[in-house]
């Protein structure tokens, strides 16, 4: 049966995927038998019990007893058992267990920010390490997002002012998929995000080596990761393409009108001003949308996208 599971359900990363896919698989089964059961008979009845000629009288049958109780009881049984077995399935996934690692997960237009214990924090991509209890806080800062994963089997909603949380333990290192799972505007089916799943040897190093990477990278380079990775990318084209934000192909030195009448110079302090304190000038013609970067670039990252921003003539 496992050529149906996996056509059916997305790979098992998680401790509870399994448990989860018994439970969907049984109520699915259950749901066709009882379709073929049901159409079955219905057809059959058609043929079998169908007028015969204009004299035929149908005869007087008012009810069967046994029958009732048949078709009474055995349903009742079934979701007795389809509750307890769910409600036992939603208690697991609703408490975390003890000695879980935390992680504050705040979702944005359109965005996801990930700090781990340590503080570090990183954008759009989570890292976690294998066989490991992970507890998930979310939140939000503007409207509702919801935090999926299909191969973990979690799904929870971040809500503005108020925490929800989730749990999983990833039992198979690889790379699974984020999705926002509720409309939050514009963005919404860009707002995607990684879940890399790695040795606790491979996340440690990936806490620090974040920093030995920005190091040693040329600055546009380094600058195109970030406007790969950190969200730019959702917003700022690279081809001169309008998006929800301007787009940075060729705006190194120009002059640009601001909403507030201002003109602003693209140069470095302008792109600076722009990552941390974006609301601060708005170019004529856009919304202000853009949250700021203020704790979740270093100074290094910044200079790149200045370079970046420099290259792309
Ligand atoms: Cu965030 Cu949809």
């Amino acid at each position: 049966m496992s050529w149906l599971h996996d056509f059916m359900l997305p790979h098992q990363a998680s401790t509870t995927a399994a448990g989860y896919d018994i439970l969907f698989m049984f109520i699915t089964g259950l749901a066709i038998f009882f379709f073929v059961i049901v159409a079955g008979m219905l057809g059959l009845f058609v043929l079998r019990y169908r007028r015969r000629g204009p004299d035929e009288v149908t005869p007087h049958i008012t009810h069967n007893f046994r029958l009732e109780l048949v078709w009474s009881i055995i349903p009742l049984l079934l979701v007795i058992v389809i509750f307890f077995w769910g409600f036992h399935g939603f208690m697991t996934a609703q408490i975390a267990p003890g000695e879980s690692m935390e992680i504050s997960v705040t979702a944005k237009k359109w965005q996801w920010e990930f700090e781990y214990p340590d503080g570090m924090r990183s954008l759009n991509e989570l890292h976690v390490p294998v066989n490991q209890n992970v507890r998930i806080i979310l939140t939000s800062q503007d409207v509702i997002h919801s935090f999926y994963v299909p191969a973990f089997r979690v799904k929870k909603d971040a809500v503005p002012g108020r925490y929800t949380e989730l749990w999983f333990n990833a039992v198979d290192p690889g790379t699974y998929q984020l999705f926002c799972a509720e409309y939050c505007g514009k963005g919404h089916s860009d707002m995607l995000g990684k879940i890399v799943v790695e040795s606790k040897e491979g996340y440690e190093r990936w806490l620090k080596e974040g920093d030995e990477q920005l190091k040693s990278m040329p600055l546009p380079e380094l600058g195109h990761l970030i406007w790969e990775n950190r969200g730019c990318a959702t917003c700022h084209s690279l081809t001169g393409e309008r998006g929800q934000g301007p787009s940075w192909k060729g705006i190194w030195g120009e002059d640009h009108p601001m909403t507030d009448g201002t003109t602003q110079h693209v140069d470095e302090n302008y792109v600076r001003e722009s990552i941390l304190y974006p609301q601060k000038h708005i170019r004529v013609g856009y919304e202000g949308i853009m949250p700021t970067y203020q704790g979740l670039l270093r100074d290094r990252e910044i200079l790149g996208v200045i370079a970046y921003i420099k290259s792309l003539k």
